[in-house]
């Protein structure tokens, strides 16, 4: 939620930290705004709307500094609005702050500093930020200790950058429980809240822990510790191609991250099973401690926790262990059963959701072992889960989860195939044969994007109804509950998912004529049970529309999308392809904005 972008360096940085903002814009694009510091002068522009909003104000090509910050903004104190953008200043018009975070306790800041006679412009939570900054400077008169003071009096979440009039040539930058890299290059740092928004200008960079401080100048920077003792970082060198963060040549990112779904899988599967060899780096869970487990959680959000949802039977009939899959925002309130012999994984694509974050220290206080899913380097889940695993999807842009939903199923089926070997938990032909099923993954979605005119025709046909439904029994009733939520996040259709089996419990009386039903059949041995719920829609009007991997009869149904056969276990992974590819050409025949759908933002770093 809202990504922040800075530059120091010798070029002008306005431009610089546009094309940032502009990768950035999927975490929030509410509002837009820039400052730069040019002869101990701050100039600020920001607006409401996108950045493209902001590229176009008069007035953006006078910023000719080469030290700025910028924001892009997913509102959630203050509705969006100019006053509301960032970067916010304090009063005194010193210090300029952009924030990616949530300020927990910002109402009793902002009485301490109204008592203080410090006077607020926005209802931002951030705000705050560079007043408290302002306060402690006319105590300490040192940048950097005014910084800290004010961090350490901060609850909840940030990453910031901060400039100061009169030291123009320094940015100060802190994070806690929010995203922010450090891109270097010869003469220039660059920082983010995330890799790929700096790739094409650098593929080196450091990495904030908590509480840290950095204190950037063109050639320099120095790194503290929330006592404000210094430390030293390493530099790490990130593999990732610059083009990996454009659109190369699709109209989306959505539909470049569907059909580089191939490749995704292909390359998470490359790291972790190698022919028949199963091998997660750095997590090593011994036979001993594996056999102790007699619980194991699955925890995430949305598409991630559908991901969860994917392999829980997966992971019970391998290991033989019983396996609950919980919503990350609920299961960190609803006192779970948990304990030394509980192993929890948490899903996220970015490594940033709050929730799955805050369920996953939740377990580790209570003594689980804990193991992270997650597609970003050196996210912050990472930093808290006692093993991380990553999926190699590639930065996932568009809001909307597709590739990452993919590989993450993949990844999490190696997993359970490799508990399986250590627990001795299923017989070696059955766990040789899914291996050898995993590896034909890639060439089978393939073949799955290779002619989609069916799916373009369809979304024709169907983009103008007001309700759609899903229906699934087993596995492609998680696979249902992921087409729902794709459909409905991107074409603002609702849409339900059901498990073809509670239809007549309720919800068939929603059904009448014209509905568009849309059934995944790929188990062979549940295909005539959810066939005959499939009949019971369309007896009462529904518009049938089939997406299987098994030969049926066809006379019956209104479409029917045909999919290459899985191992039942794996299917998701490509049944899921055809309903992304639905819920694009619906929203495009709608004239939607496909990658930043209303109301959302890619990574949901508030609670
Ligand atoms: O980054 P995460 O995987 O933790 O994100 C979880 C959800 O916010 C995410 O999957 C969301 O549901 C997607 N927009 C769905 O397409």
């Amino acid at each position: 939620m809202c990504g922040i972008v800075g530059y120091i360096g010798t070029k002008k940085a306005s431009p610089i930290l546009i094309n940032g903002l502009k990768k950035l814009e999927y975490r929030g694009y509410d509002s837009a705004g820039i400052s730069t510091i040019e002869e101990s002068e701050i100039s600020i522009l920001k607006d409401k709307g996108r950045v493209k909003n902001l590229e176009n104000l008069d007035g953006i090509n006078n910023l000719k500094g080469t030290v700025g910050i910028a924001h892009t903004r997913w509102a959630t104190h203050g509705k969006p609005s100019k006053s509301n953008s960032h970067p916010h200043m304090d009063n005194s018009k010193s210090f300029s702050v952009v924030h990616n975070g949530i300020i927990e306790n910002y109402k009793e800041l902002r009485d301490f500093l109204q008592n203080n006679n410090y006077k607020f412009y926005s209802d931002t939570d951030t705000e705050v930020i560079p007043n408290l900054i302002h306060y402690y400077y006319n105590k300490e008169n040192n940048f950097l200790k005014s910084v800290n003071l004010a961090c350490n009096d901060l609850k909840g979440s940030y990453a910031i950058e901060v400039i100061f009039k009169d030291m123009p040539n320094n940015m100060i930058v802190a994070k806690k429980d929010s995203p922010l890299v450090i891109g270097k290059s010869d003469d220039e740092t660059f920082i983010s809240s995330d890799i790929p928004a700096l790739i094409s200008f650098t593929n080196t960079f450091y990495f904030l822990n908590d509480t840290e401080i950095a204190v950037i100048s063109k050639d320099d920077i120095s790194f503290y510790d929330s006592n404000l003792n210094k430390i030293s970082k390493d530099l790490t060198t990130v593999e990732l191609s610059s083009d990996s963060a454009d659109k190369d040549g699709f109209e989306d990112y959505m539909l470049k991250e569907i059909y580089e779904q191939p490749k995704a899988v292909r390359e998470t599967i490359g790291t972790s099973l190698n022919g028949t060899n199963i091998n997660f780096e750095g997590l090593s869970l011994s036979k001993d401690y594996l056999s102790t487990i007699n619980m194991i959680y699955i925890v995430a959000c949305g598409t991630a926790m559908h991901a969860g949802l994917g392999v829980k039977s997966n992971f019970e009939t391998l290991c033989n262990i019983p396996v609950v899959v919980d919503v990350a925002s609920e299961f960190r309130y609803r006192k779970p059963l948990i304990n030394e012999k509980t192993l929890c994984i948490y899903i996220s694509q970015s490594g940033e959701t709050a929730d799955t974050i805050a369920a996953l220290k939740l377990a580790k206080s209570k003594g689980a072992k804990t193991i992270a899913i997650t597609n970003v380097i050196e996210s912050s889940i990472t930093r808290e889960a006692d093993y991380y695993v990553y999926t190699h999807a590639g930065p996932e842009i568009a809001v909307a989860s597709t590739k990452a939903y993919t590989s993450q199923i993949v990844l999490l089926n190696i997993m359970a195939l490799y508990f399986a070997e250590i627990l001795n938990s299923s017989s070696k032909d059955r766990i040789e044969n899914i291996k050898k099923e995993i590896l034909k993954l890639p060439e089978k979605l393939e073949k799955t994007l290779e002619d989609v005119s069916d799916i373009k025709e369809l979304a024709k046909k169907i983009y103008s109804k007001k309700d759609m439904f899903f229906l699934g029994r087993g596995i492609d009733y998680t696979v249902a509950l992921e087409g729902s939520l794709k459909l409905k996040e991107i074409t603002y259709i609702h849409s339900d998912a059901y498990a073809a089996g509670e239809l007549k419990h309720g919800p068939i009386a929603l059904i009448e004529k014209g509905v568009p039903v849309i059934s995944i059949l790929t188990n062979p041995t549940l295909v005539e049970k959810t066939i005959s719920n499939v009949q019971e829609v369309i007896t009462r009007g529904a518009t049938s529309i089939i997406i299987t991997n098994q030969s049926l009869d066809c006379s019956n149904f209104d479409n029917i999308i045909n999919i290459p056969e899985t191992s039942a276990l794996l299917s998701p992974i490509v049944s899921v392809v055809p309903l992304q590819l639905l819920a694009y050409y619906v929203s495009k025949e709608k004239g939607l904005d496909v990658d930043k759908p209303r109301n959302l933002a890619k990574s949901v770093t508030v609670e």
